[in-house]
């Protein structure tokens, strides 16, 4: 069948084949979802930067389409300009003036990355517009339309600010730990509005902003301003990782809440980085979703699949919850995910279930004495990842140091650790695999783990543990249906 090389995810995205990282161009738009993402049409590891494309209905079932935006290069020059991170808006009300009369396209905002004898030059940002659904993608004869002559400017994010009818850029410029915010009435000229940063964490570049509205988990139909930003890791800067700051977005300048509570981090996982929402998502569904790329950039060109390299992680929705602390984001798997469910797993304690490699299952612990309790994927002959709960330290840890291969790189084999508190003296698991891609919403999507592993067996087999005690739980397991099928 289709899609069945060893590691293929069966419901994450992932490329036919070649390297893929971050999403780019998220959008709603007549209809579909679409996802572009930076591909390299050519090898299996990054190089001549693309936008891939691809299109569902309900963020799941994913229709490959052919590449977007190619990497092109001068032929006066002969530099070639790659097509880095950025969005897609839906220019309606046609304000870019690049459709007929009376209608409207999509719009593609990048940065175009230029480079000579595999030496950066410069980076700013182009548009190129599309009439027909994303399917044909033309070039802005005028680009590049925000140039500042720097060498790292990167990674637009624009969006519609409907207060004032205008379009808002979020960039970085990295090395600087900053975003600046832009505006523009026709995404040809852009002025500078502000900047932000740095602030929280600074170990390492800032990439990919998202300012964006999220609503409130207990009212949604309340939102505050989030701003999300690629950078390091909570165990530190040997691995990519992302914050987000919340504040409010008066349409010139965000002002972050409470400065003093950052750092806050948006996942402990090692294999998340560059997500950002979708444009255009229709007023009446109301949710933010988001999208992340689910591998890392210290080891991630050297994951031992073929002939395609990287998967996108399950779109989630966003929300944030109001705590003691402050507001902080909660994140949830698309609803949509549901539907992929096929016949729950009989699961009796202590035995072993067998639900395959594409499987979701609920986890909660009620009570107990156990020190540590929690899940293991077993995959082979003392080869396990190991989900776990650590009383004491409060923590739920993914421990993937046996699980597999993990040779392939020193920095992979890891035991990640997120923060959690029982709650009423319980703890919520929900788990999901996909053969090489594994996901762990805590306590409601309060926290979350994505990780990959890359077993040597064909065979899952989960199993639930206790130490140092006993541990009241509930299991349930839904093997889940490929989208490729
Ligand atoms: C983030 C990133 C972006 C850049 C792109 C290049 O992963 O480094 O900043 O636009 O990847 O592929």
């Amino acid at each position: 069948t289709r899609y069945s090389e060893p590691y293929r995810p069966a419901f994450h995205f992932s490329p036919d084949h070649n390297w893929m990282n971050d999403p780019n161009g998220l959008l709603f738009y007549e209809g579909e979802y679409h996802l572009f993402y930076q591909y390299n049409p050519f090898g299996n590891k990054w190089g001549h930067m693309s936008w891939g494309h691809a299109v569902s209905n309900d963020l799941l079932h994913w229709e490959h389409l052919p590449v977007a935006i190619a990497e092109y290069i001068d032929k006066a020059s002969g530099d070639s300009t790659m097509i880095f991170s950025g969005s897609a808006v839906a220019d309606v009300n046609n304000t870019s003036g690049f459709f007929p009369k009376d209608s409207g396209g999509i719009v593609a905002i990048y940065t175009s990355h230029i480079h000579k004898n595999n030496q950066q030059l410069t980076q700013h940002q182009s548009i190129a517009y599309s009439a027909d659904r994303g399917r044909a993608f033309t070039r802005y004869e005028n680009n590049p339309v925000l140039d500042k002559k720097l060498k790292d400017f990167r990674d637009p994010k624009v969006f519609w600010y409907a207060p004032e009818k205008k379009w808002v850029m979020s960039v970085v410029i990295p090395d600087k730990f900053k975003a600046q915010f832009y505006t523009s009435k026709n995404l040809k000229e852009w002025t500078l509005l502000s900047e932000f940063g740095p602030l929280g964490d600074t170990a390492k570049i800032w990439e990919c902003p998202d300012l964006v509205e999220v609503p409130l988990l207990d009212d949604s139909s309340k939102k505050k301003w989030v701003l999300f930003i690629s950078n390091s890791h909570p165990q530190g800067p040997t691995y990519v990782g992302m914050q987000y700051f919340v504040g409010n977005f008066d349409g010139k300048k965000f002002t972050p809440e409470n400065p003093t509570q950052y750092p806050l981090y948006l996942e402990y996982g090692k294999d998340f980085y560059a997500a950002v929402t979708f444009n255009n998502i229709p007023q009446k569904d109301g949710r933010t979703i988001l999208l992340g790329w689910a591998n890392n950039w210290a080891y991630g060109q050297d994951i031992p699949t073929s002939s395609w390299r990287s998967a996108m992680t399950l779109p989630r929705e966003v929300y944030l919850k109001n705590t003691p602390q402050g507001y902080r984001i909660v994140q949830k798997p698309v609803k949509e995910i549901v539907a992929l469910r096929e016949d729950s797993v009989h699961y009796t304690p202590p035995g072993k279930v067998f639900p395959g490699k594409a499987f979701e299952a609920e986890y909660v612990y009620t009570s107990g004495t156990a020190a540590k309790f929690g899940l293991k994927i077993i995959t082979g002959e003392d080869e396990q990842t190991i989900i776990g709960y650590d009383k004491k330290k409060e923590e739920v840890f993914l421990d993937r140091t046996k699980s597999g291969n993990v040779a392939f790189h020193q920095t992979f084999p890891s035991v990640e650790r997120a923060p959690a508190k029982l709650q009423n003296g319980k703890l919520k698991l929900h788990v999901f695999v996909d053969n090489s891609i594994i996901e762990v919403f805590i306590n409601d999507g309060e926290n979350v783990i994505t990780d990959q592993i890359f077993p040597s067996s064909a065979e899952y087999s989960l199993e639930q543990f206790k130490e140092g005690g006993e541990a009241v739980t509930n299991l349930r397991v839904w093997k889940i249906k490929s989208v490729w099928l």
